[in-house]
């Protein structure tokens, strides 16, 4: 798997999750392998240029992060250029131009899914950026703004003639949301409108079953995971040991999922300090201890710890408790990962 020159160590891509695909979370992910490209959060290409403090921390990388690519969006293609030679300098491997932000704020001032409504302005935009950096340039949509409008096999073949990478599609419309099914046929169209780049299926892929068919009922070359992800890590490590050997071992168990939920913390307390740290991980913590099936007051009393020494009375009462049913090998559920709400509900 390739995009351009930069080879993919697996096709099995970590789709950007605002909030929760945090460097932290990569660096686990990474760590039980097979991962074959990971992508920030989505970032302001104007923030980056003034380099405000907290767009230099979501652009941040390590070298367990490699190769990544950042996700940029915006709509003025100097400022798109610019941010993207930026990250060039700051060593990024790809840039990914985000084409499916829906908020209004972004979407109104015509980046993100408004990219989507205007034609030419678009390619010439994303060709803006591909001429500007020497390394490959992708971008993610959606297969269009609603079902009357399925514009992203027109899109891709464009971008295709400018010189993009990859394109990666999630397959419904801004219209839906996160409602209904993944369109496969749309993204096969998507598939079939290209000619020799990568597309990239994206939606709804939960374990190796729906990437086996995501595969086979699009033609796309490559699959990224966003929410199953979090629900399980060891997703992208099964997949490449099917793809291998026609089998996989089970996801991590309850105390692997410890394991690595101590690591992230970790790598969270080595960046901001372990009080911070603690704040900034309760997001992550929340899913993670629910997939474990944690008993619910202890979810709630680490959501309200404070202290270091609040936290590992409470980790090591979990592991003294393990989960509810009491299987400590058991696999684990499918974790519900919220999608966003309101006008953030069409990524
Ligand atoms: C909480 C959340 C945050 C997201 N943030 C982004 C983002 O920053 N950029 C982006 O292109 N897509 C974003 N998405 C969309 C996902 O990358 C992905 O396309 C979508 O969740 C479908 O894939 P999945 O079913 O594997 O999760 C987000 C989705 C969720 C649920």
């Amino acid at each position: 798997m390739h995009y351009g020159r930069l080879r993919l160590q697996s096709r099995y891509l970590l789709s950007p999750l605002a909030g929760f695909t945090t460097l932290p979370f990569r660096r686990i992910v990474r760590r039980i392998g097979s991962v074959g490209l990971a992508t920030t959060d989505l970032v302001n290409a104007r923030a980056l240029l003034a380099r405000s403090e907290r767009t230099m921390q979501m652009v941040e990388s390590h070298p367990e992060d490699r190769p990544f690519a950042v996700q940029i969006f915006g709509s003025e293609p100097s400022v798109m250029a610019d941010a993207a030679r930026l990250l060039v300098e700051l060593g990024v491997d790809s840039i990914d131009i985000n084409m499916g932000c829906p908020v209004n704020r972004i979407a109104g001032a015509g980046a993100g899914a408004g990219l989507m409504c205007s034609t030419s302005s678009t390619v010439s935009l994303v060709q803006h950026v591909v001429e500007a950096v020497p390394v490959p340039v992708t971008v993610k949509m959606r297969l269009g703004w609603d079902a009357h409008n399925l514009t992203a096999p027109f899109f891709a073949r464009e971008f295709e003639q400018v010189g993009i990478a990859a394109v990666a599609i999630h397959g419904r419309t801004r219209e839906q949301g996160f409602s209904g099914s993944v369109s496969l046929p749309g993204i096969r169209a998507v598939v079939q409108a290209v000619q020799r780049i990568p597309v990239v299926g994206n939606g709804d892929v939960r374990n190796v079953a729906d990437a086996a068919r995501m595969l086979r009922e699009t033609g796309c070359h490559a699959v990224s995971i966003g929410r199953a992800a979090l629900a399980n890590p060891w997703i992208f490590r099964q997949l490449v040991q099917w793809e291998e050997t026609g089998q996989f071992a089970p996801a991590g168990t309850f105390d692997e999922r410890l394991e690595l939920m101590l690591c992230q913390y970790q790598f969270l307390a080595e960046r901001y300090g372990p009080e911070r740290a603690i704040v900034l991980f309760r997001k992550m913590a929340h899913w993670y201890l629910k997939g474990m099936r944690v008993r619910r007051k202890l979810r709630g009393d680490f959501q309200s710890a404070s202290t270091i020494t609040e936290l590992q009375t409470l980790l090591d009462q979990i592991r003294s408790e393990g989960p509810v049913d009491g299987n400590r090998s058991g696999i684990l559920t499918d974790a519900e990962i919220p999608v966003p709400k309101g006008p953030n509900a069409q990524w």
